[in-house]
Formats: C-alpha cells, sequence, structure tokens
C-alpha cells in the first residue's frame, strides 16, 4: 500500500488557527504521527499540503503514476466550492476518504455540501486527528474489504 494524505487550504496553520475548530496539534505534528502510525502498520505514506486548488490537482494527477493507491483527503474549503479536485480524484479513479476535522454538520450551511462526498469510500468529519489516524487504519486493510 502506499497512502497519500493529502491538505488543502490553510490547513498549514493547523494548531494555531481557530484552534477551538481545529485543536492544538500542528500540521507537522499530525503528519509525523500518521507516518509512526503507517510504519506500525506496514505501508508507505507520503504528505501533500497546499493552499493552491491548481497545485492540488496537479498532486492528485501525479499520484495516478507515483505508486498511490489510496488517498486521504481533507481539501478544507475546497471540499465545498472545487468541482477541479472532484473531476481530478474522478479522473484519477484512486479509492479515498474525506476527512474533516472539525464536524462540518454542525457548522454554517454552506459547509454541508460537499463536492467530493459521493465519489468518495467514506467521510470522517468532527474527530479531529483522531480522524486522519482512523483513515489510514482503514486504508492500510482496504484491499481486505
Ligand atoms: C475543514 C472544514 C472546512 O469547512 C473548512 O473550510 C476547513 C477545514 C475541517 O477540517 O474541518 O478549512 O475541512
Amino acid at each position: 500500500h502506499h497512502l497519500l494524505v493529502l491538505n488543502g487550504p490553510n490547513l498549514n496553520l493547523l494548531g494555531l488557527r481557530e484552534p477551538h475548530l481545529y485543536g492544538h496539534t500542528t500540521l507537522p505534528e499530525l503528519e509525523a504521527g500518521l507516518m509512526t502510525l503507517a510504519k506500525t502498520l506496514g505501508v508507505n505514506l507520503s504528505t501533500f499540503q497546499s493552499n493552491h486548488e491548481g497545485a492540488l490537482v496537479d498532486r492528485i494527477q501525479e499520484a495516478r503514476t507515483d505508486g498511490t493507491d489510496f488517498i486521504i483527503l481533507n481539501a478544507g474549503a475546497y471540499t465545498h466550492t472545487s468541482v477541479a479536485i472532484r473531476d481530478a480524484l474522478a479522473g484519477v479513479k484512486i479509492a479515498f476518504v474525506e476527512v474533516h476535522l472539525s464536524n462540518v454538520y454542525k457548522r454554517e450551511e454552506f459547509r454541508h455540501h460537499s463536492y467530493l462526498s459521493d465519489l468518495a469510500v467514506g467521510v470522517v468529519a468532527g474527530l479531529g486527528p483522531a480522524g486522519y489516524e482512523a483513515a489510514v487504519r482503514f486504508a492500510a486493510q482496504y484491499e481486505l474489504i
């Protein structure tokens, strides 16, 4: 298995940005924790974060040929706006789980719609960093399902 953890806009500010919503763990801490987990599960894991929609589309396209077989994606606000990221995911046909740190359903109405969810294997929201960990554990045994 080769997993790719993709984070979208403003998630580079994790731990600093709205900690009441997103917690105190920074993105480097989150990624390091996932790396350790992946090692114990015996899977490869790469990480990528960008604030730019096109850079996220490029990275998803690269995943088609770099051995990635599962994507764990928090597209941030692009979740609610981006047909381009949706099309990239549909185009590469790589299974993915959509993750949100916060419970988007108890927040503003505009966060209730996702352009990605109906393409995803599953969606995790509201569990904070533990949601990424659950997604990594799920992805590591995905082909057994
Ligand atoms: C988020 C939820 C989005 O609505 C928001 O725009 C984010 C983070 C989350 O992880 O809870 O940037 O994806």
